[in-house]
């Protein structure tokens, strides 16, 4: 029904290129501003032009055509890899652990910065990504953090109060301690619904911490369980409902 009305209706090009599994919509909007997108041999920089299944979409010069298979994967992210398809530098990056198995393009939903471990989304269906990173839909990542010493009750409360980090403040996150300083390091449980750039690692800089270890454990109902850090599993059907829900 819904394809038999796009026929007809056509289809925003960044709902477009989502379906193609190139970029999430937002991602897609940026590269159409860019003016890498051409319709039919025209470079299109107006974000609402409608696409018709006959038309001939290309990013970057390459053919695009919107995907069958749809791929949804849990990667237990190490530390020591970029969030990204390459790196100019040449550093590994999370597709690196995947791509010997999987035979089309994924992009990552969201991103954990190089240092940062634990559960990291891989798909190509660009609505699936544009739902979860939505700020709208204030999706609830829960983050372990490490640091160094004890933390105070002061902070823990000015965590769930709200942080300036910069000229934003975040909003009231869940924060609990759930191990004090074995060996001089506490271990504290944050859960946000932002995604700001570094934002744990901000917060608490902003606090006068300084993270040693940041894994995130959870995005929505799904968690990283005993996936074991650098492997990789399929999504299931009811994991993937359950976020596709969110
Ligand atoms: N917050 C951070 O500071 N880093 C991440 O990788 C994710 C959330």
């Amino acid at each position: 029904m819904e394809e038999l009305e796009q026929e007809k209706e056509g289809v925003r090009l960044q709902k477009y290129i989502a379906s193609c599994g190139i970029a999430a919509r937002r991602k897609a909007e940026e590269m159409i501003v860019a003016g890498r997108v051409t319709v039919n041999g025209q470079t299109v920089r107006e974000l609402g032009t409608k696409v018709f299944p006959e038309d001939r979409v290309t990013v970057d010069g390459i053919s695009i055509k919107p995907v069958a298979t749809k791929y949804y994967i849990m990667l237990n992210k190490p530390a020591g890899y970029i969030t990204s398809s390459e790196d100019e530098r040449g550093r590994a990056t999370v597709m690196d652990l995947v791509k010997d198995e999987i035979p089309v393009r994924l992009h990552s939903v969201g991103r954990l910065d190089y240092d940062t471990e634990g559960l990291l989304f891989l798909t190509n269906d660009g609505d699936f990504t544009y739902r979860l990173t939505h700020p709208r839909h204030e999706v609830k990542k829960k983050y372990l953090v490490i640091i160094r010493g004890d933390i105070t009750i002061t902070a823990l409360c000015a965590l769930r109060r709200g942080v300036k980090i910069g000229d934003y403040t975040t909003a009231p996150a869940e924060a609990d301690l759930v191990d004090v300083a074995a060996k001089g390091y506490s271990s504290i449980e944050v859960t946000i619904h932002e995604g700001k750039n570094r934002q744990v690692r901000r917060m608490f800089e902003a606090l006068g911490y300084e993270i040693s270890y940041l894994k995130r454990l959870s995005v929505g109902n799904v968690t990283l369980g005993n996936l074991k850090v650098g492997k990789w599993r399929h999504l299931t059907s009811h994991e993937i409902n359950c976020l596709k829900g969110m």
